[in-house]
């Protein structure tokens, strides 16, 4: 491999894996291919943005001529691109069709025409819906309950039907919650991280009872890297960590972190189709790959990262709040006005 097309790279996770892949293989090209929505940020890769070895391409992945001239000369793609957030495929649901399979199947014919070495296409262990006990198997029926995760199980059957009727070399990852540096601050740590430090309540959904498995992105990248070079292609790989935790646990312990009181959680109505616990076997994932952060290492990290890079969360804070003036003043009810 040798020039790899990254699409969502100036997201969370997507900037997050090309930082590892630039520094841990020095050969290495990328081309970031991003659409830079509201959860793209070039501020993400400030420090490889003149590395000579990448180059960012603005573009939508739906856009079949732009993701042809961003492939041209890569022969691996991971796609990392998506619409992510749960809460936002409840109040609207069109952009996740549309990026999330749609997109899909752009990059899959793409990929077929240029005979790429590898496709590595990240899905989420949402695909699989609720379990209250065991863990899923790659095997398992997909079950899932959200737009969101409806969307991403049809853009992963896609791809995978590229590998069964075109010999299309792809992987497919089914990962668990990440967390780590970068991430929006509309996802529960870095929303709460944030909002804490600003002295405000942190929303907790319902009972507060609901189970994730929480992913260390730096492990994360790790993992994602070793499925691109040693997974077998047609392949799907649950990626999960076994840091399994409730969501009022994981609150408490950022509280914890910032040395702030129960005061500020505020229990606030439930997420709409809320998945009570995600769980995933893992043991096909392995390949060599040995986690470094349990939960209280990864999330130390976290909240150290949030607490100095103020900047950084503070300019995505400003924005959503002038969004939200501007509509309140240009939307308000006509007998107000
Ligand atoms: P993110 O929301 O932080 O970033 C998504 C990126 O994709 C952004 O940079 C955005 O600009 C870009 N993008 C969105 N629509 C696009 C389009 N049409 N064309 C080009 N670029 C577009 O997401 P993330 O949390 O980093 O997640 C990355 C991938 O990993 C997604 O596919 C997601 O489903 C999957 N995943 C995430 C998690 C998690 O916990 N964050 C867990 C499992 C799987
Ligand atoms: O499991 C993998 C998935 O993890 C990814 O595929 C998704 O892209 C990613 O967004 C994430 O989905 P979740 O819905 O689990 O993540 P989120 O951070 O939105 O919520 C985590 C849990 O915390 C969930 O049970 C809902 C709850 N929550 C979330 C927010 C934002 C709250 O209680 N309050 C909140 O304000």
């Amino acid at each position: 491999m040798n020039h790899i097309l990254v699409t969502g790279g100036a997201g969370f996770i997507g900037s997050n894996f090309v930082r590892h892949m630039l520094k841990k293989y020095p050969h290495l090209k990328i081309t970031n291919l991003d659409a830079l929505t509201y959860a793209g940020n070039l501020d993400n890769l400030k420090d490889i943005e003149k590395d000579p070895r990448y180059r960012f391409v603005q573009g939508d992945i739906c856009d079949e001529k732009i993701v042809a001239e961003a492939m041209d000369g890569c022969d691996a793609v991971v796609n990392f691109a998506a619409e992510t957030h749960v809460d936002r495929s409840i109040h609207a649901g069109d952009l996740f069709v549309m990026t999330n399979v749609k997109g899909v199947y752009v990059l899959c014919e793409e990929a077929r025409r240029r005979k790429v070495q590898r496709f590595l296409h990240i899905s989420t262990d949402e695909v699989y819906g609720s379990r209250l006990e065991g863990y899923f198997k790659e095997t398992d029926p997909l079950s899932p309950s959200s737009p969101y995760s409806s969307a991403k199980a049809g853009g992963e059957l896609l791809a995978r039907s590229y590998f069964v009727t075109y010999d299309l070399p792809v992987l497919i990852t089914r990962s668990s919650n990440n967390f780590g540096p970068f991430q929006y601050p509309e996802k529960l740590v870095p929303l709460f991280v944030t909002n804490l430090i600003e002295n405000k309540s942190v929303p907790v959904y319902g009972d507060g009872k609901q189970v994730r498995d929480w992913l260390f992105v730096e492990d994360q990248c790790e993992g994602l890297d070793l499925v691109l070079h040693k997974g077998e292609l047609g392949e799907i790989y649950n990626c999960g960590s076994h840091n399994e935790e409730f969501n009022i646990d994981v609150t408490m312990a950022i509280l914890k972190l910032l040395g702030k009181g129960t005061d500020l959680i505020t229990y606030v109505q439930d997420r709409p189709g809320h998945d009570r616990r995600y769980a995933v076997d893992t043991d096909k994932f392995k390949l060599g790959w040995v986690k470094k952060h349990n939960f209280q290492q990864g999330l130390e990290k976290t909240v150290k990262w949030y607490v100095e890079n103020e900047q950084w969360w503070r300019a995505i804070k400003q924005k959503q709040a002038d969004y939200k003036a501007w509509m309140d003043k240009h939307y308000k009810p006509l007998e107000a006005k």
